[in-house]
């Protein structure tokens, strides 16, 4: 599999399509962290992933040059602590209904994503980011492990309730996602029960959805990629596309077309703790805000659901060839 280039306007974790094995890291920065020590532990960490983009990570354990995506992201304290030039949309999210957060497993001052085609490559890769980032003064706040499924080329991962995620997406390149060259990430950890909603018929899940199940088309069409019609109604004037559905409460035509980039990767930490990492890349995370309250209050997925987790950082631009992350701070 051919290689993604470390370097390049925009990070590659928001470019690049998902690979399949992927790990979260949240930082934490001493308090009298200043731009300089970070542009330090930035620079650390650009090593290590433009040498592993590379293939030129010394180590043993790796051969070749194993496709790689990454990204590097900052929490909006540390942002506002070190008067960083943070798109001014950067913010924590507000508590929203229906939150379960544990707070060690979320928030942290820069996190990291680093994505292979394999477990163990990945694990590799994380070894050496921390020990790197650890030895220029941060600390492990909280690390995820994320997974998809063995996926053909070209077609879409499904998630734990085995449907389709992440069909009705934008173009990454998309200018509404980006300020310049960043962009903000929402990350939340989503448990779900998925052997309740297993035990649904499948008409059941499917309203729920608002999609098939076995093609991924949504109830108003016939192939995975056409268009969900939100309007279209029944002979009984009830939506085809439900008013309770995921994909009607979701949609952008509620919020006058805005949208954001979903990147979710499953999880499985315990038999009762599985679910979805769901992450989210977007100009202004009060679109998060406004799609999760509809979410919370009326979809008829969240009996399933529980967020556990949750954080929110801003994308850095890319590092330009033969430069490192976070130059420009
Ligand atoms: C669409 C699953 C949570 C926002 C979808 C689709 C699935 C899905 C199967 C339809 C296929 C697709 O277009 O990707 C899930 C599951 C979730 C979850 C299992 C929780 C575990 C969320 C959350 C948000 C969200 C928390 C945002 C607050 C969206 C959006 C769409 C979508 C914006 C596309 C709507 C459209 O353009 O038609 N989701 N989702 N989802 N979901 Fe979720």
């Amino acid at each position: 599999p051919a290689a993604v280039p470390f370097h390049g306007a925009r990070q590659s974790g928001v470019l690049h399509r998902q690979l399949p094995a992927t790990r979260l890291l949240a930082l934490d920065l001493p308090a009298d962290t200043d731009r300089a020590a970070l542009r330090t532990l930035l620079a650390a960490a650009s090593d290590v992933l433009a040498r592993a983009a590379a293939g030129r990570l010394a180590d043993q354990r790796l051969t070749g040059a194993p496709p790689t995506t990454s990204l590097a992201a900052i929490g909006p304290a540390l942002a506002t602590r070190l008067r960083l030039p943070a798109p001014e949309t950067l913010a924590e999210l507000p508590a929203l209904p229906g939150d379960r957060l544990d707070p060690a497993r979320g928030d942290g001052d820069l996190l990291l994503q680093v994505s292979t085609e394999q477990p163990w490559t990945t694990g590799i890769l994380t070894e050496h980011l921390l020990t790197a980032t650890t030895a220029a003064g941060a600390t492990l706040r909280w690390q995820q492990t994320g997974f998809l499924p063995p996926t053909p080329d070209g077609q879409t991962p499904r998630n734990l309730f085995g449907f389709k995620d992440g069909t009705a997406n934008p173009d990454p390149a998309d200018p509404d996602l980006w300020h310049q060259d960043g962009t903000v990430l929402v990350y939340r950890r989503i448990r779900m029960d998925t052997a309740a909603f297993a035990a649904l018929p499948t008409d059941s899940r499917e309203l729920a959805m608002g999609r098939r199940h076995d093609t991924g088309a949504p109830l108003t069409g016939t192939a995975e990629h056409d268009d969900p019609d939100i309007y279209a109604k029944h002979p009984d004037g009830s939506y085809v596309i439900p008013a309770t559905s995921h994909v009607r409460l979701s949609s952008p035509r509620l919020d006058g077309g805005t949208r954001m980039l979903r990147r979710g990767w499953s999880y499985d930490d315990t038999p009762t703790d599985r679910g979805l990492l769901f992450l989210a890349f977007l100009r202004d995370p009060a679109l998060f805000t406004r799609v999760q309250t509809r979410l919370a209050e009326r979809d008829a997925l969240t009996p399933f659901l529980a967020h556990t987790a949750s954080a929110v950082a801003w994308v850095l631009p890319g590092a330009r060839e033969g430069g490192v992350l976070g130059e420009g701070l």
